[in-house]
């Protein structure tokens, strides 16, 4: 079991390129199996998710190669519509492999997805729209199985912008016949980046990035190549990270208006902000302010995603803030981690209320999910004395390298692997 060891008390300074997002780079590797032929993505990052993604091609038949930043998918020689339990793993983005599998061979089994457990986390938005579009579904105790004869496009008008869902009729949309039009969808960076990828593959999408999405079925997809975009999540980390030790760290690859709503709430604690095209710049205050509330919504609201790195953030923050999440209804687990660092945190339902206090001090905690861990990272470079962080396997699941990136910056941070006796 791998921890990370964090001794606090250091200024973060530096500039640091952010890897590519994970959350772009899942659905768009499922995007290479409605491609027949080979897909080249630069700017993948090397995290944990990404390889259960490529294993999960593999399992299919598709021809994989992760070489000098380029992963490079053959999807021709693919057959068969099957991901087994050992490919899915914990992943919840297994369910990306439904639009595109529907898409590419006419019938796909999944087993239900998994992820981190931040909620209930169902599928039907997913499900109801794949029905609309003329898949029948069966779902049974091991999973859920999809076939169609052709995928009809349609119009679907999502009750709620589901990320997950409105990727997944993207890719199921593709080469639908017909137009589908997408209401009320999800407007993230990471869905505009699919459909640029597809674009570029042949595809006819309109609209990404507003509410409404309109796909023209096309025929067949062809060769292309893209480079996947910076990861705004990791970003907002490592500018957060660099608010509360009087830091001052410039990221490169993101773009601001990606992370507004999250520097907002920096700007709000006293961070002092310098911005370049695809450089942002954060400086951090002698002491940070409490934020009155936060609340946690779709883009280009503040990502629920950074809810729990946040937290850690205004545990030392000079009154009370109040942290709203509206996304997840079980995201609030790290509480109780943070308290053991001496943090003053009440969670009530989907309200939490953090009293800022002096000092944090180390302790030994345990992640419970991505961000979570990534909260107590921050938590442990603000925290006086040695903090070990266990369970840092879900920190992989979404840092390429979170001890790597913060040494670099001036941390005194390690990961300790324990030893096999
Ligand atoms: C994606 C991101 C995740 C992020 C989330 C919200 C990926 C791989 N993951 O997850 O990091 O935290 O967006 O920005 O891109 N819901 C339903 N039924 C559904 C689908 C969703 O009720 O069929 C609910 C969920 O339980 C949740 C909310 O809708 O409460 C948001 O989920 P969704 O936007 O779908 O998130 P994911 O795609 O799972």
């Amino acid at each position: 079991m791998t921890s990370i060891t964090v001794n606090g008390g250091r200024c973060l300074k530096g500039d640091i390129f952010i890897q590519g997002s994970k959350n772009a780079a899942l659905p768009m590797l499922a995007a290479t199996l409605l491609n027949r032929g080979v897909t080249k993505l630069y700017g993948c990052p090397k995290i944990t998710d990404v390889s259960r993604m490529l294993d999960i091609l593999k399992s299919l038949g598709c021809d994989v190669s992760w070489e000098n930043g380029c992963i490079r998918v053959d999807t021709s020689g693919a057959s068969g519509h099957f991901v087994s339990e050992a490919c899915a793993g914990q992943m919840r983005s297994t369910v990306f492999m439904m639009g595109a599998m529907l898409g590419r061979f006419g019938e796909v089994f999944i087993p239900y997805p998994g992820g981190c457990t931040i909620g209930k986390r169902p599928i039907d938005i997913h499900l109801d729209a794949l029905r609309q579009m003329n898949v029948a579904l069966v779902e049974d105790r091991e999973g859920i199985y999809g076939c169609t004869k052709q995928i009809l496009g349609t119009v679907i008008d999502l009750r709620y912008p589901s990320v997950g869902a409105t990727e997944n009729i993207i890719l199921a949309a593709v080469t639908a016949n017909g137009k589908t039009v997408i209401n009320h969808a999800a407007k993230e960076p990471e869905i505009i980046d699919l459909c640029l990828l597809l674009n570029k593959m042949g595809a006819d999408i309109h609209g990404m990035g507003t509410e409404t999405i309109v796909i023209y079925g096309v025929e067949v997809l062809h060769d292309a190549e893209f480079t996947v975009s910076g990861d705004r999540i990791a970003a907002s980390t490592y500018l957060a990270a660099a608010a509360v030790t009087c830091g001052n760290v410039c990221i490169f690859n993101v773009w601001e208006r990606e992370i507004k709503s999250v520097l907002q709430v920096l700007a709000q604690m006293g961070c002092g902000i310098v911005i370049q095209n695809k450089r942002v710049r954060v400086i951090g205050p002698q002491m940070t302010f409490a934020v009155d509330q936060i609340h946690t919504r779709p883009f280009p609201g503040f990502p629920t995603d950074m809810q729990s790195q946040m937290m850690a953030c205004l545990t030392m923050a000079n009154g009370t803030s109040e942290i709203y999440e509206h996304v997840f209804e079980d995201r609030f687990k790290i509480a109780g981690e943070l308290n053991k660092m001496g943090a003053d945190i009440t969670v009530d339902h989907q309200k939490a209320t953090i009293r800022g206090i002096g000092q944090l001090h180390g302790a030994a905690v345990s992640a419970c999910d991505l961000r979570g861990g990534a909260a107590l990272v921050i938590a442990g470079l603000m925290a006086e004395g040695e903090t070990t962080i266990n369970n840092a396997f879900y920190v992989k699941r979404g840092y390429q390298d979170i001890c790597g990136d913060l040494k670099f910056l001036g941390a005194r941070i390690e990961e300790r692997k324990a030893q096999v006796v």
